[in-house]
């Protein structure tokens, strides 16, 4: 299995590093070919750069570490070689109106309609993806949402494997809620001035 990441910013970078580092085969893509080699040069693990077509046209899994919403126009240019492959949309409607019926995830399946597209990762701020999920004796909750069971237990497995509490709630549509629960965790960020945070679940069983 391929993984492959666009973007070499600040989640793309600190999801390369963690996956390289658990051994997964990677590859950077960017648009900036001599970008990508020199960053994926930089992290320790099976981490090759490429062009942006090479990465999507290698990866089992493509992760687009774009903002929103030029993350559409780059998924759109690519809709035939993103066909049949699992689109793992990690972003967050910041700066941007987005409609209450609807969420990025969304509107990026609506994109690249031939694709299967998994949420997740966008509650996991930059700081807390370089560094580590644990906060004492709990590990960060890993929301992850979509309309294919298989590709949602491939993308658990892999955060897991991160170290994340993978909890699976519920189809595409449930992007909405988790893309909002961001945007109170960032005013939470800012409000107390303090990124090394994230909002935990907490269930009684009976
Ligand atoms: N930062 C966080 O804590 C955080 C947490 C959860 C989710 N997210 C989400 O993750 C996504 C990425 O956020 P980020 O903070 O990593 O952003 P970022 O640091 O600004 O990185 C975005 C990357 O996009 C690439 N890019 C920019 N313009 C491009 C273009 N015209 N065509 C192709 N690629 C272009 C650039 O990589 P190249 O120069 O290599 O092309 C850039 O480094 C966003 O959707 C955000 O909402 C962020």
């Amino acid at each position: 299995m391929i993984i492959s990441i666009i973007g070499t910013g600040s989640m793309g970078m600190g999801l390369a590093q963690q996956l390289g580092k658990a051994g997964y085969k990677v590859i950077l893509g960017s648009r900036d070919l001599i970008k990508a080699k020199n960053k994926a040069h930089s992290i320790d693990g099976e981490i090759t750069g490429g062009s942006i077509e090479e990465a999507i046209a290698s990866g089992t899994i493509i992760i687009p570490a774009l903002k929103y919403p030029l993350i559409l126009d780059v998924l759109k240019e690519h809709r035939e070689s993103l066909a049949k492959k699992i689109v793992l949309d990690i972003s967050n409607p910041v700066g941007v109106k987005i409609d209450k019926d609807t969420s990025t995830a969304e509107e990026i399946a609506k994109v690249i309609p031939m694709s299967v597209i998994v949420k997740g990762f966008n509650t996991v701020f930059s700081n807390i993806l370089k560094t580590t999920p644990r906060f004492g004796n709990q590990y960060a909750n890993l929301f992850i949402c979509g309309d294919d069971k298989d590709s949602k237990s491939i993308i658990m497995e892999i955060g897991r494997v991160l170290g994340y509490d993978a909890i699976d709630i519920g189809p595409l549509k449930a992007a909405r809620y988790l893309e909002a629960l961001t945007l109170f965790q960032i005013y939470l960020g800012e409000e107390l001035n303090n990124w090394n945070l994230t909002l935990k679940l907490l269930i009684r069983e009976s």
